[in-house]
């Protein structure tokens, strides 16, 4: 938080920043505030610290220190903030483990009128029903009712927080006049105190830039390596902040942060007629959903209009609003119009070198004018528009007739586009769909979206191009009162499903400091002497030969020590299939070459950038799954699983469907990137490795071998991960052996942390999917036969590409039991960084190929597809595909329940009431069910270790195999370690993993990891209170302390090693048998959304979020020569908190354990990604309704993720049949609207 005296209002601005874009000199005079200032379990906690924690809202804690300063922030500026307000000041940051739903409860406990429970404003609590309901007496002891204690919290005490520093006070009071200058190694910061020098240095230096935000300055210099050796702040010139209201519009200083414009937009708002407004309501529109909270208080409104990007979300409106630009120099003042000349940067319409703007004038509109502004992006916040527009009518007064028009259009060309000539032939018309029609094709002509448009998605594009200037038709239709009759959306349904947390809630071990930010992560490890830092050097082909390396520049580099290639490894350079630095070759684009060591990250950095590598390009670079179809480019061979007689039953069905489905990848996007530190110790050869990895024992054996020394000479430590989903399983291992190698050469510790780019495209993430079905049915609905092959996108090692395709295999039948089947697996290998492990593993893939059927078997038998679920799902004990036996009983509860607890009859009926009455919103609904097999198909994989050990003062230290990934693994440990050893939790602690305590650990995956470290500590903590037990029979009054000196007296061992002899999986595939899981877990989802059919937008109301990322926002994007354009947050969308369901229910079925767990443990970790597919196909449904009532075909192919994109041209309707016979012909197209629509 960065509080600063703000010289026009006097009054201190309190704004959350996204630190990596404040450079230093900007901070002049402001106070910043970090999580660490603002409370500490060492001294106080702050409530918003407390009140996170113990709402649930932190599991790795990566994310957690931003959240806290957000809501601070908020907290500082308003005491009892409304939920919207808690909303936008969240919706800047990012969490991928919470799904924000607990984060959002511990910021509503400061809400006006918050009770904390799900049922808002109801007065009641959900908790409150199902003990009502239950009949059983121990049931409210069993279950706790709420999620957190309210009356535990401290209250928020406004007179407790830090002042505003009094020096700094004056120092703003009084301001200092000097220009203020800053040298730094390759920029000049200059800070004049007044206008004039402003102006005298522009004029001075006219090629330095204004740096106000940094926003747009700061990314370009990083992402383009842009340099600008001086550069002018006029952060301290007041009249740059002036704001001034006049009868006939508004002017805004153009150093004024876009928050502020926000604020004083609003204002105006609230005090002008209504007619006066429209301006500053569709500005208002966007400002709410331009970037995150963060990035709107740094960002200014001059640096957003001088920077005139393309996907601009102001200059639209500005420009068809006529705001008028103040420039002033040396010279004196004038006015430009912000107009398309502008925008498109024609000298004779721009400004001077030596000009700068003061500020911004932004008419009043009148009566009988109407403004609105479009935007269509990936996600509804945080998400540069892939289109937006700004649209302004006058009509002649008291008429329909267009008296003036002006359109603008973003992301359609390299600036903002006017579809001036458009507007000017529809002078004069009436407000009428003969002018739409009109309208529609003059824009489509002149604003010509060439192939090479920015961000592609052409056929996209131009659908909206018409699509909002339909739906500003509508609008001013509405507007005008004429021909549209206005249509109140039905409520949904005021029946709230049932909350029933499972077990006690309690509070994530670490959950305090990650609130205060004492947590420490691998990287927060303070620098250890002599450290240096590795940049890793990696391949720009896709497929070549290394011809040469020449580093001699880069060694040349001040702090530069050395480059590590392949000659420095003394062992094995990883495997044949997966080599840690490449050799000769390079198999794509990512692959690690060699790695940098220098004394700081920015000379390593600099260091990799004067590696010259030249190459030969190879034959053939296979990319798509369809190319190394083509190629014959497997990873491994087919897996195949067969039962029936599919041939034949084929022959017998009423029906045949055949169809494919694509799914793409997924990033893992942990918070918390790869990263290392090796430290080399003088003796033996040890090392010390801490590392962010969910498998320390394999970093430990890859180290190993690579640095060709045992392995009890290497330690790994792992405190805590900031995330992993699969992503830290394999990969560590590569980057701590790099990082070994590095240090054992060079003989200092290494440090190796990669960004998020670099991360995003070295590390693979979920395997892409390609899925061929055809499917065998009854008109009925009952399905015979089902033949099922799936491909992989492997990429270019094989990694767990064999696994991965194995399990997807054993899992593809999902709920159903089908006599005839036939699946076959085969993972691809093309030439991008090699996919590996991701929650789920393959199932959240290759079901959706499953449900696809389904849900095309539906449509052809003319009913809605959970009749078809039904019939087809297991019904009684059975065998799967694969011959294990397994009861289906636990599945048929959770439909049953599920259907009931959504009412989807109801809801169903409710869509379909709506989707009649509605043509250009769509609702759909799906429900899905799930079985989901847990565990490894290998037995080796079940066994677990842990040691535990009593002190004299009776404290227990526990160690266990498993690593603490956010999931809340050591929390849970100590819970089953408390119950055993029948001690409160106080007396116990983990300090971390290590595999000097516990030797050979299996990586903490597939969801069994509480399973297994649980059965190991419950194994210790039973030897240890045998041992306890004649003491305590000899002395049943004493005290823990009592029994445990007793048998320190008595030489009783306080240590033991619990173990865990887990489940003996085997898989035969060549008989296609076995029995290769402990247990399945079972769940239902159902999910409603409502779709824009004119932008594709779709409103999530119940999903599990990373799956609902996976189907329908998180999309990786590629260059044809197979370099990894999604590298940022910026181009790859994880949900954010404004994405999460407006209602999301939760219920596990009680009394539903198996006796493979402990206590209470299920197999959670993995498998509620897949029941996120619920939204997928409730999207699918809304689709299929509004393609039903344009008479285009039901089943049209399948592509995760839904992205607004493809929900939109899915759409079929006019619009886009319009913009293909545009492309088509390039020519006139005429056509009708219906009469009676609706929005
Ligand atoms: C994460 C992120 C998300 C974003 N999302 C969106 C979005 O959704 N929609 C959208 O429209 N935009 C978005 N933006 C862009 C953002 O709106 C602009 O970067 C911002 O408004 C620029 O303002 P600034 O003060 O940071 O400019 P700076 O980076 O400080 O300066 C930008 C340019 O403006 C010039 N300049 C600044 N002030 C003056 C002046 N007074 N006179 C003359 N020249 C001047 C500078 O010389 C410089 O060339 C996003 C940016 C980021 C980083
Ligand atoms: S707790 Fe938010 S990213 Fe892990």
């Amino acid at each position: 938080m960065v509080s600063k005296h703000d010289p026009v209002s006097k009054k201190i601005r309190h704004f959350s920043v996204t630190a990596c874009l404040v450079p230093i000199c900007s901070l002049y005079g402001a106070a910043v505030t970090t999580v660490e200032g603002v409370g500490s379990i060492k001294t106080r906690l702050h409530p918003v610290q407390e009140r996170i924690a113990k709402s649930h809202g932190t599991q790795c804690g990566f994310c957690t220190p931003g959240m806290v300063m957000s809501l601070y922030t908020l907290l500082r500026n308003h005491l009892q903030p409304s939920e919207e307000q808690l909303m936008e000041a969240l919706g800047g940051n990012l969490c991928r483990c919470t799904g924000y739903r607990p984060i959002l409860e511990s910021g509503k406990t400061f809400c006006v009128g918050s009770n904390g429970c799900q049922q808002k404003g109801t007065g009641k609590c959900c908790m409150d029903q199902r003990e009502n309901l239950s009949s059983s007496l121990d049931r409210k002891s069993d279950i706790c009712t709420e999620l957190f204690a309210k009356e535990e919290f401290q209250p928020l005490d406004p007179t407790q927080e830090l002042i505003f520093p009094p020096e700094l006070l004056r120092m703003a009071e009084n301001p200092e006049k000097r220009t203020l200058i800053f040298y730094g190694e390759r920029v000049t910061w200059i800070s004049p105190g007044t206008l004039q020098d402003l102006l005298e240095l522009k004029a001075k230096y006219p090629e330095a830039p204004l740096i106000l935000g940094n926003t747009s300055l700061g990314p370009a210099m990083k992402a383009q390596g842009r340099s600008y050796p001086i550069l002018l702040s006029p952060a301290r010139i007041s009249e740059l902040s002036v704001v001034m209201k006049t009868s006939d519009g508004l002017t805004i200083g153009a150093a004024c942060s876009l928050a502020q414009v926000k604020d004083f937009l609003t204002e105006s708002i609230s005090e002008l007629p209504e007619e006066k407004t429209q301006t500053y309501q569709a500005l208002l529109k966007h400002l709410r959903s331009l970037a995150g909270q963060q990035i709107r208080n740094m960002a200014s409104l001059g640096g957003h209009i001088i920077s005139r990007h393309c996907y601009s979300d102001l200059n639209p409106v500005l420009a068809v609003g006529n705001a008028t630009l103040n420039l002033r120099s040396e010279e004196g003042t004038r006015q430009i119009p912000l107009n398309e000349q502008f925008l498109a940067g024609l000298a004779s319409a721009d400004l001077k070198p030596e000009e700068i703007l003061e500020s911004v004038y932004i008419p009043h509109s009148q009566k009988w004018e109407f403004v609105s502004a479009f935007r269509q992006a990936q996600c509804p916040q945080n998400a540069l528009p892939d289109i937006n527009a700004g649209m302004r009518v006058l009509f002649k007064e008291g008429t329909d007739i267009i008296e003036d028009l002006s359109i603008a259009y973003g992301g359609v060309g390299t600036a903002t586009v006017s579809a001036h000539k458009s507007c000017q032939q529809l002078l004069g018309r009436r407000w009428n769909e003969l002018m739409l029609d009109e309208a529609c094709r003059l824009v489509l002509d002149e604003v010509s979206l060439p192939g090479s448009a920015p961000g592609g998605k052409v056929e996209f594009k131009r659908t909206l191009v018409v699509s909002f200037l339909f739906k500003f038709y509508l609008k001013v239709l509405q507007e005008l009162k004429m021909l549209v009759r206005l249509f109140s959306m039905p409520r949904v349904d005021s029946h709230q499903p049932l909350q029933d947390p499972v077990g006690r809630p309690i509070m994530h071990l670490s959950g305090l400091k990650h609130a205060t930010g004492e947590a420490i992560f691998c990287d927060d490890i303070p620098r250890v002497d002599k450290e240096l830092f590795m940049a890793l050097v990696t391949s720009t082909r896709a497929h070549a030969k290394i011809i040469s390396i020449d580093f001699s520049e880069a060694l040349e580099l001040p702090e530069v020590v050395d480059v590590i290639t392949v000659e420095d490894i003394p062992g094995t350079n990883g495997t044949e299939d997966d080599k840690l630095l490449a050799v000769d070759e390079v198999l794509c684009v990512g692959q690690v070459i060699c790695a940098v060591v220098a004394e700081t990250d920015v000379q390593a950095k600099r260091a990799i950038e004067k590696i010259k590598i030249t190459y030969e390009d190879l034959e053939p670079i296979i990319f798509t799954v369809e190319d190394a179809i083509k190629h014959n480019s497997f990873l491994c061979p087919e897996k195949k699983l067969e039962q029936g007689n599919i041939k034949e039953a084929f022959e017998k069905v009423d029906q045949i469907v055949e169809g494919e489905v694509h799914i793409g990848g997924q990033e893992h996007f942990y918070m918390e990137t790869q990263r290392v530190l090796v430290i080399p110790k003088t003796e033996d050869k040890e090392l010390d490795i801490y590392v962010s990895t969910q498998d320390p024992a394999h970093v430990q054996k890859t180290v190993s071998s690579t640095l060709n020394i045992p392995i009890n000479r290497i330690t790994c430590h792992v405190k805590r991960v900031g995330g992993g989903f699969g992503g830290k399983v394999g990969r560590p291992s590569v980057f701590g052996a790099i990082a070994a190698v590095g240090a054992v050469k060079t003989g200092h510790p290494i440090r190796l942390v990669l960004d998020r780019e670099d991360d995003m495209l070295i590390t693979g993430g979920r395997h892409p999917l390609f899925g061929k079905y055809k499917v065998g049915f009854m008109n009925n609905g009952r399905i015979k036969a089902l033949d099922i092959e799936c491909y992989v996108n492997g990429g270019c090692m094989l990694d767990d590409s064999e696994l991965v395709t194995e399990f997807l295999i054993l899992k593809l039948e999902n709920a159903y039991k089908i006599h005839n089947l036939r699946f076959r697996g085969r993972a691809c290998k093309t030439n991008l960084p090699s996919n590996t492990a991701f929650r789920g593993f393959g199932f959240p893939q290759g079901t959706l190929v499953t449900e696809s059927c389904i849900t095309a078997v539906a449509a052809k038998c003319g009913l809605p597809p959970e009749k078809i679920r039904e019939k087809n799902m297991y019904k009684t004990f059975d065998k799967t595909i694969y011959k294990q036996a397994f009861s289906p009983e636990t599945l048929i509860r959770c439909w049953n329940e599920c259907l009931e607890k959504s009412s989807f009859h109801s809801r169903r009926r409710q869509v379909e009431e709506f989707n009649k009455k509605n043509y250009w919103k769509k609702k759909g609904i799906a429900i899905i069910p799930m079985k989901f097999s847990v565990g490894f198909a290998a037995t080796s994989y079940h066994q677990a270790a842990a040691l535990v050990h009593i002190y004299t003062d009776g404290s227990v230290l526990v160690t266990h195999g498993g690593n603490e990934l956010g999931q809340g693994i050591h929390t849970k440990m100590l819970q089953v370690a408390s119950r055993e050893l029948k001690v409160p939790m106080s007396y116990l602690h983990i300090c971390e993993t290590s595999t000097a305590t516990v030797p050979n650990t299996i990586a903490t995956a597939a969801s069994i990891g509480a399973d297994v470290n649980g059965r190991a500590v419950q194994n210790a903590c039973q030897i240890l209170l045998k041992r306890l037990e004649p003491n305590i029979k000899k002395n049943p009054e004493g005290t823990w302390e009592d029994w445990i000196e007793a048998a320190f007296e008595q030489r009783i061992s306080l240590s033991a090693t619990g173990y865990f002899r887990g489940y003996k999986a085997f898989m035969d595939w060549e008989k296609g048998e076995g029995d290769p899981f402990p247990y399945y877990v079972y769940g239902v989802a159902c999910s409603e959304v409502e779709i824009d059919c004119l932008t594709g937008a779709h409103k999530i109301e119940g999903a599990f979020i990373q799956g609902m990322g996976l189907y329908t926002t998180e999309e990786l994007q590629y260059s044809p020569e197979g370099v990894l354009y999604s590298r940022s947050s910026d181009e790859y969308k994880i949900p954010t908190i404004t994405d999460i369901p407006e209602e999301f229910n939760v219920s596990l079925l009680p009394s539903s354990q198996t006796p493979l767990t402990i206590y209470s443990s299920k197999g959670l970790g993995e498998s509620g990604m897949f029941l996120g597919s619920s939204v997928f196909f409730a999207i699918a449904d809304a689709v299929a309704a509004a393609r039903r009532e344009r008479d285009a075909a039901e089943d049209f192919t399948v592509k995760s993720p839904a992205t607004p994109e493809q929900v939109r041209m899915a759409c079929a309707d006019r619009f886009t049949e319009m913009v293909w016979n545009y492309s088509l012909f390039s020519s006139k197209v005429i056509f009708l609207f219906p009469a009676s629509w609706t929005y």
